[in-house]
């Protein structure tokens, strides 16, 4: 977008929102139906993929809400089992979190359920069923949803990729073999396709010269990503939906995990009809070209980078009152090399699971939680309304655990007792093998929350709990 495209726009946004705030209390009425479909990933001369989709698309369609405006989304269901649509990041009542079993009844084949909430903080989100989720996720159900800020930010462009892996045959169909014990007890169903907003490897084309906002979320089943942006240096301005201080990622790689977003912004630096690839090199030795972009010809938009400050507004989030906190600690355990009984959750040993040929391979504090959220089985703890809960994880497993909490955000403290700056707030917390993590929350949401590893097949397969607020 043009400087003058982009101050038009923004023009266009506040009176809308002033109109808008004429009917402050009108819902935004959205509709979603969940089906299956054909897409083509490898763009129009490559193979139709069998799908299941959020309105016909893979990714679903970007829902763009309003910051504490409330939503009403009609979900319908046309797949012929039950699914949830789980809104993954956003501090919400707990009816509306979607998980079944737990805060609703599944949605049944041809029913539907109406999600209201009012988002209360902006920044990038996304959504996802929370039933049979390996399957459904893996089968292509994602989609963005993007909480935008009261008062615009001013950047060129705002731009989002949300990142799906796939697990494809030779003749591009999605594999078989979900929830096979090799994928879940070790690092979960990492597939051989990576697809940005649905294609793989498509250009983005840029401008020199602009500022971007560019939101990206990894909505894989399991597979882990660090991205590259050569000769580009991307700062970082929120992750997981909560800016954080602007910073510059250690080595230049921003590590994304299942389930995480991280907001950067990119200065594009490079010369008029220049190219520069997007790379993947989380796992060692195996570099995956994600994207590439592309310069147009035009002269850079403006002679020098914009020396605008790039802090985003911080969200309302509650404050923490560490001298009164209460301690929790979850440990992780299980999976291929890390060994330990399992127990599940009617006190025994490996719960199966419907295309599961074993059963846990995972514990939280020796207990396996298997599923999607419906295994009934008592809140492995407990806190009092308002109160500030230390939370330390500790993964004793030799694997990578993108932990995830429902309706609230993390305030990240500490990895393995180095202070984490930048004022970090996640849901969803990466663990390396063996980490230990110190984080902070303020139980100021009532109900049943899910507390779990973003690995679909880890999941699943026991790395999963549930705590209450009272
Ligand atoms: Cu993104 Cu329990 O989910
Ligand atoms: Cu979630
Ligand atoms: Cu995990």
């Amino acid at each position: 977008m043009s400087r003058r495209a982009f101050l038009a726009a923004v023009a266009g946004a506040a009176a809308s929102a002033s109109m808008r705030g004429a009917h402050a209390s009108a819902v935004d009425e959205r509709q979603i139906k969940v089906a299956p479909g054909e897409v083509r990933l490898n763009g129009a001369g490559g193979p139709s993929t069998a799908v299941w989709t959020y309105n016909g698309t893979v990714p679903g369609p970007a829902l763009r809400l309003r910051q504490g405006q409330p939503v009403r989304v009609a979900v319908e269901n046309g797949l012929d089992e039950d699914t949830t649509v789980h809104w993954h990041g956003i501090r919400l009542p707990n009816a509306m979190d979607g998980v079944p079993g737990l805060t609703q009844t599944p949605i049944r084949p041809g029913e539907s359920f109406s999600y209201e909430f009012a988002p209360p903080d902006a920044g990038t989100f996304w959504y996802h069923p929370h039933a049979d989720s390996l399957v459904q996720i893996g089968r292509g159900l994602a989609g963005p949803l993007i909480v935008e800020e009261a008062e615009p930010v001013a950047f060129d462009g705002d731009l989002l990729w949300l990142l799906q892996d796939w697990r494809l045959t030779k003749d591009g169909q999605i594999a078989g073999g979900f929830g096979s014990m090799m994928d879940a007890s070790m690092s979960g169903r990492v597939g051989n396709l990576v697809t940005v907003n649905g294609q793989a490897q498509p250009d983005q084309s840029v401008r020199a010269g602009e500022r971007v906002r560019l939101r990206l979320a990894n909505a894989s089943l399991a597979r882990m990503m660090a991205l590259r942006f050569e000769g580009h240096r991307p700062v970082v301005l929120a992750i997981d939906g909560q800016p954080c201080d602007p910073h510059e990622p250690e080595d230049g790689r921003l590590v994304l995990a299942p389930a995480m977003r991280i907001d950067i912004a990119l200065d594009m630096q490079g010369d008029p009809g220049s190219r520069h690839d997007v790379i993947d090199d989380f796992y060692d030795g195996l570099a995956y070209r994600l994207t590439t972009l592309v310069y147009d010809n035009a002269s850079p938009i403006r002679p020098h980078p914009l020396s605008a400050p790039l802090a985003l507004p911080r969200n309302p989030l509650p404050e923490l009152d560490f001298a009164n906190a209460v301690h929790q600690e979850i440990v992780l355990q299980g999976g291929m090399m890390g060994g330990g009984k399992l127990k599940g959750a009617g006190g025994m040993m490996g719960m199966t699971m419907p295309g599961m040929n074993g059963g846990a391979a995972w514990a939280i504090n020796g207990m396996s939680m298997t599923g999607d959220g419906h295994a009934g089985m008592a809140p492995q703890f407990m806190l009092e309304r308002g109160a500030t809960c230390l939370l330390t994880m500790r993964n004793e497993t030799a694997w990578w655990h993108p932990m995830h909490v429902h309706g609230f955000s993390l305030s990240v403290l500490s990895r393995n007792g180095e202070p984490v700056p930048h004022r970090q707030w996640q849901d969803t917390v990466l663990l390396a093998p063996k980490d230990t993590v110190d984080c902070a929350f303020v139980a100021d949401n009532p109900g049943d929350w899910m507390l779990h590893c973003h690995v679909a097949d880890h999941q699943m397969a026991g790395l999963m709990t549930v705590f209450r607020v009272k």
